[in-house]
């Protein structure tokens, strides 16, 4: 038995595209800061008497095919005929519809990892949990994360670019809406790589890699901030202009970025990112989060978030 613990990560540099979904392989590589708030419990136990893998999420019997995606990959790497009964508990402080799928495949790579017996390191635990969920592959690592794209199995995986965070960065959500999302990620970025701007955005998300790494090496919020906003309206005009238009912004969701707009020209250090759901996160800092809460609250729940930590034995 090996019991894991993983955190979720909000990508700055939005994975949005796949260039093959067996492997799960990405367009364009992401950079994404792991936060201390939300995060998966994973256990793996083997047993003989199993005649197929058991899923056991808080508490309930549960079916998910990218489990066993990712343990028939383990078999088949470590010869073993065995199966695993998996039992995975969310811990998501107050609300609902924040499960994630980066915290629950970084934590299952792990203790997967170890009972049957592969390689723990951080660069092969980032692999096995792409396969499960390409956003999982950040959460291997606490603080900020590379996804590299890569080609292949072997290439595409993530490495740490800055663990611990020495500056007082902040990611507040904003939950105007806690219903699960209307068009799952893997469909939603199969679509919007429909879209005429994709291999625009494709080339404005290299530029903005290298500029976001080093606006973290320089520790600069407002400029993390400012990249991550327009690679996240980047996303999500993709989407608006694919073949099937779709978007994942409610009403909720402009007029929470209207204030943060209206924070930001009032000289407080504000910035949205926006994934495949409605709710707006605030990229902020450690002297303006609490006024940014306060300034926000009335739009339902909020959670401030620091920088977390990396996948770990629990
Ligand atoms: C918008 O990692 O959930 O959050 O690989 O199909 O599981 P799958 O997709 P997933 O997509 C995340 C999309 C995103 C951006 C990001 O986290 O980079």
């Amino acid at each position: 038995m090996t019991q894991a613990r993983a955190y979720t990560n909000i990508a700055l540099i939005k994975y949005w595209g796949k260039s093959d979904i067996t492997w799960n392989l990405p367009t364009s590589s992401s950079i994404g800061l792991t936060l201390d708030q939300l995060y998966t419990d994973t256990r793996v136990d083997l047993t003989d008497d199993l005649k197929q893998d058991l899923f056991i999420l808080d508490g309930q019997l549960a079916s998910n095919p990218r489990i066993s995606k990712v343990l028939d990959f383990v078999r088949q790497q470590t010869g073993s005929h065995k199966y695993a009964k998996i039992t995975s508990e969310n811990h998501v402080p107050n609300s609902a519809g924040l499960a994630s799928s980066a915290s629950a495949f970084a934590a299952f790579a792990l203790a997967a990892s170890d009972s049957y017996g592969l390689p723990t390191d951080r660069p092969s635990l980032s692999r096995l949990a792409r396969l499960g969920s390409g956003s999982a592959s950040r959460s291997v690592y606490g603080g900020f994360s590379i996804w590299y794209q890569g080609y292949d199995h072997q290439s595409s995986f993530a490495q740490s670019i800055l663990d611990p965070v020495d500056f007082g960065i902040r990611v507040i959500d904003v939950l105007t809406d806690k219903k699960t999302k209307k068009i799952p990620s893997s469909q939603g970025m199969q679509r919007a790589q429909s879209s005429p701007d994709y291999s625009n955005w494709l080339s404005q998300s290299k530029m903005q890699i290298r500029e976001m790494i080093a606006a973290i090496k320089n520790k600069d919020i407002e400029k993390i901030g400012l990249i991550a906003e327009r690679n996240a309206m980047g996303m999500h005009a993709l989407n608006r202009s694919a073949d099937k238009p779709f978007d994942y912004f409610a009403g909720e969701t402009w007029a929470v970025i209207n204030d943060i707009h209206r924070l930001y020209h009032a000289g407080i250090p504000a910035f949205a990112t926006i994934d495949a759901g409605p709710n707006v996160k605030v990229i902020t800092d450690s002297r303006s989060c609490q006024k940014v809460a306060d300034q926000l609250k009335n739009f339902g729940e909020i959670l401030i978030q620091k920088p977390g930590p990396g996948v770990v034995h629990v």
